[in-house]
């Protein structure tokens, strides 16, 4: 397995060269050991990710989007290398400190959703809300905010209905809604429009590429075409 991530495989140019980076990724490797050998998720990897980037990670089955999606979201410790967010160490920090990145910093979106069943799609924004953190600059309570970003995103009607009386598209939005309710800088999201037809696919890009316009930054892993259209830049995974 090769991962190229080099100035070659950029399909697609960037205009944000001139901005500060958000990521910088160095040496970046992932190994899994296994009694058969051990088990190459992530060939080392440099990569910067400049804020108010789109990019959009492409490439096989296997050849480890996931992997470095969970690792630049805290989740996932490297075998070896770097990730720099805003110039900190990731893997440097305390766990407290690095919850604080994933709950304040980021917002992550799944292709299986993860919504909560047994709450309504309000109550599953809200699950992002930290009364400590919470900061409202246009005087709405929590609750007021989050019904404000579902209406955004076209689900004003289904507040009280839990994710399993929900199409696949709109509970992809309604994990959305709750990525966005701490006003995350980065958005990252691991083939959100995996189980969502191109209607439903358009809506969630459309979502995404709305918190792009308003200066955030998206890193987008992606296995079909349509999310090409949205980024300022793409990388291949081989
Ligand atoms: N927890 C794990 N244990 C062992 N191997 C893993 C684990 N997670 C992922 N892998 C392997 O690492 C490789 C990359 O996985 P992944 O990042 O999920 O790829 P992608 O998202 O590009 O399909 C795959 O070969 C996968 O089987
Ligand atoms: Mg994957």
């Amino acid at each position: 397995m090769t991962v190229t991530a080099t100035p070659d495989s950029e399909v697609k140019q960037s205009t944000e060269k001139n901005s500060s980076p958000a990521y910088e990724v160095s040496g970046l490797e992932k190994i899994y050991p296994g009694r058969n050998g051990d088990v190459i998720a992530l060939k080392p990897l440099d990569l910067t990710i400049r804020q108010g980037e789109f990019l959009s990670i492409r490439g096989a089955s296997g050849s480890g989007k996931s992997t470095l999606l969970m690792i630049l979201g805290g989740m996932a410790h490297p075998s070896s290398g770097q990730v720099l967010f805003e110039g900190k160490d990731l893997y440097q920090m305390s766990t407290g400190e690095r919850a604080c990145y994933r709950a304040q910093s980021i917002g992550f979106v799944f292709q299986m959703f993860h919504l909560a069943p047994y709450l309504n799609i309000l109550e599953n924004t809200l699950l992002a809300y930290h009364k400590r953190w919470f900061c409202s600059d246009d005087g709405k309570t929590p609750v007021e905010r989050a019904k404000g970003i579902l209406t955004q995103l076209g689900l004003q009607h289904r507040l009280t209905h839990r994710p399993a009386a929900l199409s696949a598209g709109e509970r992809q939005r309604a994990a959305i809604a709750r990525a966005l309710f701490n006003r995350p800088k980065v958005i990252l999201a691991d083939e959100p429009t995996g189980n969502l037809d191109p209607d439903n696919a358009r809506g969630v890009f459309e979502a995404l590429q709305t918190f792009h316009q308003e200066g955030g930054t998206v890193a987008l892993v992606t296995h079909g075409e349509m999310g090409a259209d949205y980024a300022t830049r793409e990388i291949q995974l081989s």
